[in-house]
């Protein structure tokens, strides 16, 4: 990479495969893979549990800044890629609950909730050698990234990766419900005031409908290849196939 930042920045709707891409892209160059979705998650379920009103965003706020959110290496071999803990208990699974999956864009659209969590997060990755996934890496918690990929696919492909995803974990699934809560979050998270998912002017947007988890993989290393080779940024905005 390029810039002694070395940060790769991907965003993107639900479900598009962004973990999938962002975890093998950590592992294959030795870096960190930060998924910032399960913050959010996190406050989600913590306040769902502590009986919180989802629509005091005063209470989520004093939630988000004051809670601790530990994200430790797996300790299990069940699928995880990593243990998402607090208050001491371990959330890894209680944060993929569809009630948190109902919830979870409507909490993080609060601005006092962003604002803790985005902090946090940039801290994080000003440290480098780091892949981070979520909605606003690219615009908002890393806009110096020198690569930022801004990952995408239609929303009946996105629903059936999330589907076979379910049905893998051995759990019960329902195609249409998944596609329309797919829509729904993916409005709530376009039409927020604060951080709207969208992609940076300088991403490269790649449209992954007919492309599987390693094309796209693959197409990422070669920019990145690309850009090593160039000296310089992924900079020009390109919508790529894979
Ligand atoms: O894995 P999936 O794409 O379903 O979602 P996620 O990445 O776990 O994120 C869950 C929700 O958190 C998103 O729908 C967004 O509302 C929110 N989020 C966000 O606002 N900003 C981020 N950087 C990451 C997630």
């Amino acid at each position: 990479m390029s810039s002694s930042l070395k940060i790769i920045a991907i965003d993107g709707p639900a479900a598009s495969g962004k973990s999938t891409l962002g975890l093998n892209l950590a592992r294959a160059l030795g870096y960190l893979f930060f998924d910032t979705g399960v913050m959010y998650r996190a406050i989600t379920w913590l306040a769902i549990h502590h009986g919180l009103d989802l629509n005091d965003a005063e209470a989520l706020t004093k939630l988000a800044e004051t809670v601790e959110i530990d994200i430790r290496p797996a300790s299990q071999e069940d699928g995880r890629t990593s243990d998402i803990i607090s208050e001491g208990l371990d959330l890894t699974w209680e944060i993929r609950r569809p009630e948190v999956d109902a919830n979870v864009s409507q909490v993080s659209a609060y601005p006092g909730v962003r604002n803790a969590l985005t902090q946090q997060q940039r801290r994080i990755g000003l440290r480098g050698e780091i892949v981070m996934v979520g909605r606003d890496i690219g615009t908002v918690v890393l806009p110096e990234a020198p690569l930022k990929i801004y990952l995408d696919a239609s929303a009946p492909e996105r629903a059936r990766r999330r589907f076979q995803e379910i049905v893998e974990r051995g759990e019960t699934a329902n195609y249409a419900e998944i596609l329309e809560k797919i829509k729904k979050r993916d409005q709530i998270d376009s039409s927020r005031d604060v951080a709207p998912l969208r992609a940076a002017s300088d991403a490269v947007v790649i449209q992954s409908d007919s492309c599987n988890a390693k094309q796209v993989f693959d197409h990422v290393l070669v920019l990145i290849e690309k850009m090593q080779t160039q000296h310089s940024r992924a900079s020009t905005k390109s919508n790529d196939d894979c």
